[in-house]
């Protein structure tokens, strides 16, 4: 359990650079990381290094004992490099070529910028790698951010014909594979085909779903090639990159098999919540703690990206500068977060930033420090957690230590594809794939039940309860895992309805799950938001909302619950079930209790804001709400962080 801090050391003059890594190290901070933005630093022109500013910073931190992660600084090329190069710009997907002047404006696919960038990590890795303060390597920052991924180059069109040449062999297989008879879409070669942007009308969805996989194949093999020389010359260090929340241009879990050996991502909940798809109502209710559901949300994921190692790379602080509206967080919230990822299994928390920028881009922008060295309420609650967190450890090595790969009672399967296939095929225009696993996830967290986020392609042997919000895609090893395992298991809509190609399936949805589950989805409907179908589950009369599929059940196959109008609203084969519709919050809330009831997992409804995370033999409660929470520990409860008595914006743990 380590805290951390981003620091732009090349951002401020020398003379800081001293009394900064004191006041980090007096502060509790250990690990700092440094560079992912600094190229124009390290080679101010083509084949020129500077290198002394950058061997000074590093033992100015390890001097006071601050271990060093290392950005590699691709984010953010140069301006020689783009005079020299203009074709490394990236294309946005309305044709529209981004210019210099931010960050992130690189063609991923560019072979010359890749050259460049291996030029440079090498250089870095080389100088740096076995550096005794350097324990870890960051690769690029945020890749994907900013719509940079996928990118409409023409060498990003080059590299997705000779990667649609390898998948298929003959264009005559594609054809048949995208349906390219339909509309004359048939192609002659494998040159011939474009990109999928910029048609009349929507291009074919088998094309757009193989060019997110090429998309998502081209941003794993960008971090390979700096994760190999880094491997190489690192030898013993992490290798990371820093991921972002609820982003999904990519398959986190194929990147991660590039070569990973811990998946950090960015936490921001406040400006998260401002942007997603929450109601008004609900923005206002979390404005300043954000939604409780979150942070955990993403390091429950990150956790099985990462394989159970997952760290925090940036935590905000205070306020920021990138949502529509950015709110002062209420006091207690730097360290409620930081609180709740170390419950979650997270191996380091690291602020950003340490102060606050006078110029550019995020002025805006708050960290620990005022830019005149104030101490923020951020900070300040960071000394707090940092004295904590000291007295802490040693509870945390006696009794959890070993619980980061530890499992939860549920695996909620995850899966990027889906994501790409609703985006490509919405149907309803409020049906978002992420929110219904929000939703889904958000429901069991308000019942004390913790959850693992998994790929549909993991073994999900020893879980209690399997659920898939929607799995439009159902591998056949998941229907295998299904044949062979004891769990309850739970499908949401859409779920086995399209193939690997996107096209329906020929024994209609849910296809290959009709092996476990004998029914058939004669049609599916999108329901504008005043079309609600009345639904009652165990009590509980509610709706089912935004998505119906019109099932047909088979012989074996019972109907658990039925619309108003007698079509099956969950049907069920023994230990698979399938829920046709979206549901409201209160229905999803005893369709899920139900099931995880049967699956023999304690359900404790706990109130708004209020959420529980077990680790190893801790609990913790967390409370984002406005009302205190006597939690209900047992009687002889021996409390390590608070007391029974939960606050607003306050923290409690104790060991059972
Ligand atoms: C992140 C990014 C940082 C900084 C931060 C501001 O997305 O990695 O460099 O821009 O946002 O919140």
């Amino acid at each position: 359990m380590r805290l951390g801090v981003c620091y732009y050391p090349e951002q401020w003059p020398r003379e800081k650079w001293e009394s900064d890594a004191r006041r980090m190290a007096e502060l509790g901070i250990r690990r700092v990381r440094i560079a992912e933005f600094a190229w124009s630093r390290m080679e101010p022109e083509a084949g020129r290094y500077e290198w002394e500013w950058l061997d000074t910073v590093i033992d100015v931190l390890a001097r006071q004992g601050l271990e060093v992660v290392l950005g590699t600084p691709t984010a953010a090329p140069p301006m020689w490099l783009v005079h020299q190069h203009p074709d490394v710009l990236p294309v946005a997907q309305n044709g529209m070529t981004y210019n210099f002047g931010s960050r992130r404006h690189y063609d991923i696919s560019s072979d010359v910028y890749r050259q460049y960038c291996a030029r440079i990590v090498e250089q870095m890795v080389r100088r740096y790698g076995r550096h005794p303060a350097v324990v870890a390597w960051q690769t690029d920052n945020e890749l994907g951010c900013h719509d940079t991924v996928p990118t409409y180059t023409e060498v990003a069109r080059a590299r997705f014909a000779q990667w649609l040449e390898t998948r298929y062999g003959e264009i005559g297989a594609l054809n048949d594979a995208w349906g390219n008879v339909f509309w004359s879409m048939e192609y002659r070669g494998f040159d011939e085909i474009g990109l999928p942007n910029r048609t009349p009308t929507d291009a074919n969805p088998s094309h757009w779903l193989d060019f997110r996989r090429f998309m998502s194949a081209e941003t794993a093999s960008f971090h390979a090639l700096q994760g190999d020389l880094i491997r190489e010359h690192a030898p013993g260090r992490d290798l990371l990159h820093n991921f972002m929340g609820f982003f999904t241009a990519f398959d986190h879990y194929e990147f991660a098999k590039s070569g990973l050996d811990v998946a950090a991502w960015d936490s921001y909940p406040i400006p998260r919540t401002e942007v997603l798809w929450f109601d008004d109502d609900v923005k206002h209710r979390w404005a300043r703690s954000g939604h409780p559901d979150i942070p955990s949300f993403n390091h429950d994921l990150y956790r099985g990206v990462g394989r159970g190692r997952m760290w925090v790379m940036e935590q905000q602080v205070g306020p920021v500068n990138w949502a529509p509206y950015n709110p002062i967080p209420k006091a207690g919230m730097t360290r409620l977060w930081t609180w709740d990822a170390f419950a979650h299994g997270a191996e380091l928390v690291s602020y950003f930033r340490w102060r606050q920028a006078p110029f550019a881009q995020e002025q805006m922008h708050s960290g620990i420090n005022a830019p005149d060295d104030t101490l923020t309420a951020g900070g300040h609650e960071i000394a707090r957690v940092a004295r904590e967190v000291a007295a802490f450890e040693s509870e945390f090595v006696a009794n959890a230590s070993n619980a980061r790969q530890q499992r939860a009672p549920v695996a909620l399967l995850f899966d990027y594809e889906a994501d790409w296939i609703v985006q490509t095929q919405r149907h309803g225009a409020d049906f978002d794939y992420q929110r219904l696993v929000f939703e889904w996830y958000s429901a069991f967290r308000s019942m004390g039940i913790d959850v693992d986020m998994l790929s549909p392609h993991a073994d999900v042997s020893g879980y209690a309860l399997v659920v898939a919000p929607s799995l439009p895609i159902v591998p056949d090893s998941l229907v295998a895992q299904i044949a062979n395992s004891n769990a309850q298991w739970l499908f949401g809509p859409r779920s086995g309805s399209r193939t690997r190609d996107f096209t329906i399936p020929a024994t209609l949805p849910p296809g290959p799950l009709q092996a476990a589950l004998n029914v058939r989805v004669l049609q599916s409907e999108s329901l504008r938001p005043t079309l609600r179908l009345g639904v009652t589950i165990d009590g509980v009369a509610g709706h089912g909302l935004r998505w119906r599929d019109h099932v047909e059940a088979g012989g074996g196959v019972t109907v658990g619950a039925a619309f108003d109008d007698g079509l099956p609203a969950i049907v069920q084969s023994g230990r698979v079930r399938m829920a046709t519709a979206c549901f409201d919050d209160a229905l999803l809330r005893a369709l899920l209790a139900r099931c995880a009831r049967e699956a023999g997992i304690d359900v404790i409804m706990l109130p708004e804001g209020v959420r529980l995370q077990r680790l190893g033999r801790l609990r913790f409660i967390f409370n984002y709400g406005e009302v205190a929470w006597r939690a209900n520990a047992p009687d002889n409860a021996r409390f390590v962080l608070g007391n029974r008595e939960v606050g607003p914006a306050d923290v409690a743990a104790w060991v059972v």
